[in-house]
C-alpha cells in the first residue's frame, strides 16, 4: 500500500512543535489586537495555509472573523512590483479593519507583498502577516512579516497543508521531501 511517509526524508517540524508555534503566534496575536476596538479579520490564503488557520485562530479567544481569499502573483524575477491576481476574493469590506493574513510560507516574498498592498489599498487600518514558515533565502523582494511560526532552509517542504503536485497536504507534519519523488 502507498504511505505518503515514505517520500518524506525528514521531518523538519513535528506535531508536537506546531502545536507550541500555534501557541506563540495565537498569544502575540490576541496581545496585539485585544484592546484595538477594530474589527480582527483573518484572511487566510488558500489552499495553503488552511491547517496553520485552523490550529491558530482556535487558540485566540478574542472575536475575529475568518475569510479567505486565492491569489497568484506575476512578475519579472528582479523586479518588486508586478501583478496579483485574485482567484477568490473576500465576502466582506476590510476598511478601517485589522487584517491578518494567515499564510503557510514566504518565499520570494511577492505574494505578500502584494496581497498586503491590495489590503491597504482597500482602507484597512493595520494589515499584517503571520506565516508558519519563512524561507528568507529565497526572498526576491524585501517583505518581513510581522509573526512567524519558524524560519527554514531552501529545502523542499510538504505537509501540513503545503504541497507537492497537490499532494502531501494532509501530513500532520511539515516534513523535507525526497528528492526521489520530484526527480522522476
Ligand atoms: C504558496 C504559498 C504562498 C506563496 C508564497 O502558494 O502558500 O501563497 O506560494 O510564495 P512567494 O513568497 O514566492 O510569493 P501556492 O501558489 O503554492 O498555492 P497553494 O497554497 O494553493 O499551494
Amino acid at each position: 500500500m502507498c504511505d505518503m511517509r515514505q517520500d518524506v526524508e525528514s521531518v523538519l517540524v513535528s506535531e508536537e512543535e506546531l502545536g507550541a508555534l500555534c501557541d506563540r503566534l495565537a498569544a502575540q496575536i490576541t496581545e496585539d489586537f485585544r484592546d484595538s476596538g477594530r474589527d480582527l479579520v483573518f484572511v487566510t490564503v488558500l489552499k495553503g495555509s488552511i491547517m496553520f488557520a485552523a490550529d491558530l485562530i482556535r487558540r485566540i479567544p478574542i472575536p475575529c472573523t475568518l475569510e479567505f481569499m486565492k491569489v497568484s502573483s506575476y512578475g519579472s524575477l528582479t523586479q518588486s512590483s508586478g501583478f496579483i491576481q485574485v482567484h477568490l476574493d473576500l465576502k466582506r469590506d476590510v476598511k478601517d479593519c485589522d487584517v491578518i493574513i494567515v499564510e503557510d510560507i514566504i518565499d520570494s516574498g511577492r505574494t505578500l507583498q502584494r496581497l498586503s498592498e491590495l489590503l491597504e489599498n482597500r482602507g484597512a487600518h493595520t494589515v499584517r502577516c503571520c506565516t508558519l514558515l519563512d524561507k528568507p533565502d529565497r526572498r526576491k523582494v524585501n517583505y518581513k512579516a510581522h509573526y512567524v511560526g519558524t524560519v527554514i532552509p531552501d529545502a523542499f517542504v510538504v505537509g501540513y497543508g503545503l504541497d507537492y503536485d497537490e499532494k502531501y497536504r494532509n501530513l500532520p507534519y511539515v516534513g523535507v521531501l525526497a528528492p526521489k519523488v520530484y526527480n522522476k
